[in-house]
């Protein structure tokens, strides 16, 4: 048994699933807030001069989930596992986005593609020293023709 409790809510241009870009890398043009609760303001310090922020977060909207799923990239089903889909056993989210600001409690970021009204679970450093792997293998997203900046979200994660 793990308990998580918020530790904020993110504010998001996007009001439903569908539609809401599948990615960061194809919601550019998506800025949101990020309103971390007071009893958590704190641990924002030291986090100008970072560029990016990794966002960690609860898919509240999602129920259940497929071991085998199709991908918004993609028509052919793939494991669960080797895909970002946001129904999971554990529906827990992941966003690097851009930090464009820090005022008190509220990270302004780019780059969402979060809905409205997402509990925030963590954030952490984005650190291209540690996260960055450029030229890594990306499965069967490789040979996908389709890529996240062109997709949008269908309705495929929000039907029973
Ligand atoms: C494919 S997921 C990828 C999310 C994240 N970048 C990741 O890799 O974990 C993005 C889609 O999840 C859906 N989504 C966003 N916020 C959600 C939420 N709070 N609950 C359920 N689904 C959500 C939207 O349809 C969005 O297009």
């Amino acid at each position: 048994m793990i308990t998580f409790n918020e530790i904020g809510i993110i504010h998001s241009p996007h009001k439903e699933r569908r539609g809401a870009p599948i990615q960061p890398a194809g919601a550019d043009k998506f800025q949101g807030e990020v309103e971390v609760y007071p009893e958590f303001q704190e641990g924002l310090t030291d986090l100008k001069g970072f560029e990016r922020i990794i966002l960690i977060y609860h898919f509240h909207l999602s129920e259940g989930f497929d071991l085998m799923t199709k991908p918004f990239l993609d028509n052919q089903k793939r494991g669960l596992f080797s895909t970002r889909a946001p129904k999971r056993p554990n529906p827990i989210g992941l966003s690097i986005v851009r930090l464009l600001g820090v005022e008190k409690n509220i990270l302004l970021v780019q780059g969402v593609d979060i809905v409205d009204k997402t509990p925030l679970i963590d954030i952490k450093p984005y650190v291209p020293q540690f996260d960055a792997f450029p030229g890594s293998k990306a499965g069967w997203i490789d040979a996908a023709r389709l890529t996240a900046q062109s997709v949008r979200a269908d309705d495929r994660f929000t039907r029973e």
